[in-house]
């Protein structure tokens, strides 16, 4: 197991990484005094990890409140947390019973909203059960829902007290998902790792393939990545800025789709191409590493054309991006692998010109 650590002073926090965690209650009790704790989680991860987890406690006398949701992206909205706070209240949940996000990135950010907002805030827990949740979405406290005009528009910046990622999870998540979190740890290397980037060239086969050695390494790593830019930049006032590298086009892809349509790691590999042809465009990137970066992906099984949405509702989706400063889209662009910057002087014509090459029309 590799114990890494968010350094946020008194809100500093360890995140576990290493197999079979959910049998580890070391890890947890010291969180869980009080004997109690809701578990929010969905009706696909319940079946497969919830009654683990519940052994676990159930042996150091903790007593488990599971909440089941719905499961999907479409779902993590004000509806769904609403399922989350009528359970919370049911059950007499009081400020000192944790709340535990135990899934993947749709869990954890709602969890972590509603561990926010309920008694204006109470403590949380995550143990993220995908690869995208446990090398970026369970780290750095961001949290929130959609709103049907705009992706992850509704949220709070709200830290867990801990992050137990059971890489033994991942065994049961399928090959799509697999390759969706792929495209976050892809991220990583583009925006400040440029060895892991070469890493990754080298090991992206062990990685589809599952090799634990590798999973291992590539979470480590990433959550070493976010770690640190977190440290650096809690609220993003700057730095956590590139980690939204391809998230613009991203989230306008999720958006313009329906959400759920393309999985969050899909629409991200896709938006990262077009934001490393915006950076070609401009002089910046060099063809030859675009064209590296194009076939990484591709040998991740992502997606590199983004869909046909059309030039004008990529546009005015992108407008509700969370980086616009006085109406102006602020892109998060490379300069090399492993060199991101962000940059709010893109001519229109150069952004009109990635949004044509790169997204299939129809
Ligand atoms: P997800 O939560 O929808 O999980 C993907 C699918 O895998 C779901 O069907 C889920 O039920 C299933 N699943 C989860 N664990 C499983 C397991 N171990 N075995 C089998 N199936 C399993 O999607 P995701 O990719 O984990 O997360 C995407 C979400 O995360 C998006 O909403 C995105 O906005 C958010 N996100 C947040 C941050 C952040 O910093 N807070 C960062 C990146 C992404
Ligand atoms: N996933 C982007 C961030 O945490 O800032």
């Amino acid at each position: 197991m590799q114990t890494l650590t968010v350094g946020l002073a008194e809100r500093s926090y360890p995140i576990y990484i290493g197999s079979d965690l959910l049998g580890c209650a070391e890890l947890l009790l010291p969180h869980l005094p009080h004997k109690r704790a809701a578990v929010v989680t969905n009706t696909t991860v319940a079946p497969l990890y919830l009654d683990p987890l519940r052994a676990t406690l159930q042996a150091h006398g903790v007593n488990m409140i599971p909440i089941i949701l719905p499961d999907g992206e479409q779902h993590k909205n004000a509806e769904t947390l609403g399922l989350i706070y009528d359970a919370l209240l049911s059950h007499r949940c009081e400020r000192n019973t944790p709340l535990i996000a135990l899934g993947g990135g749709v869990i954890g950010d709602m969890t972590g909203y509603a561990a926010a907002t309920y008694l204006r805030g109470v403590p949380f827990i995550q143990i993220p059960t995908t690869l995208l949740a446990q090398v970026d979405s369970s780290v750095g406290g961001k949290t929130g829902i959609n709103h049907p005009l705009g992706k992850n528009m509704i949220g709070a910046f709200y830290q867990p007290q801990v992050v137990l990622a059971d890489i033994t999870t991942l065994n049961t998540l399928s090959d799509q998902e697999l390759r969706a979190g792929i495209a976050e740890v892809i991220k990583y290397g583009l925006i400040r790792d440029l060895s892991f980037f070469e890493w990754l060239e080298q090991n992206m086969e062990k990685l589809l393939a599952r090799d634990a050695d590798a999973l291992q390494y590539a979470i480590t790593r990433s959550c070493q990545n976010k770690a640190e830019v977190v440290a650096a930049d809690e609220r993003e006032n700057g730095e956590r800025a590139l980690l939204n590298l391809g998230h613009t086009f991203g989230h306008a892809i999720e958006t313009g789709m329906g959400y759920g349509a393309w999985l969050h790691g899909e629409a991200v590999a896709a938006g990262t191409i077009m934001a490393a042809d915006l950076s070609c465009r401009l002089g910046w990137l060099s063809k030859e590493d675009t064209d590296r970066i194009r076939g990484l992906f591709e040998r991740a099984g992502l997606p590199v054309i983004a869909p046909a949405l059309g030039v004008e509702k990529y546009l005015q989706l992108m407008g509700l991006d969370k980086k616009v400063v006085g109406g102006k889209i602020r892109f998060v662009l490379l300069k090399s692998i492993g060199c991101a910057v962000i940059s709010g002087d893109v001519q229109p014509e150069l952004l009109r010109q990635t949004l044509v090459a790169n997204s299939a029309h129809g």
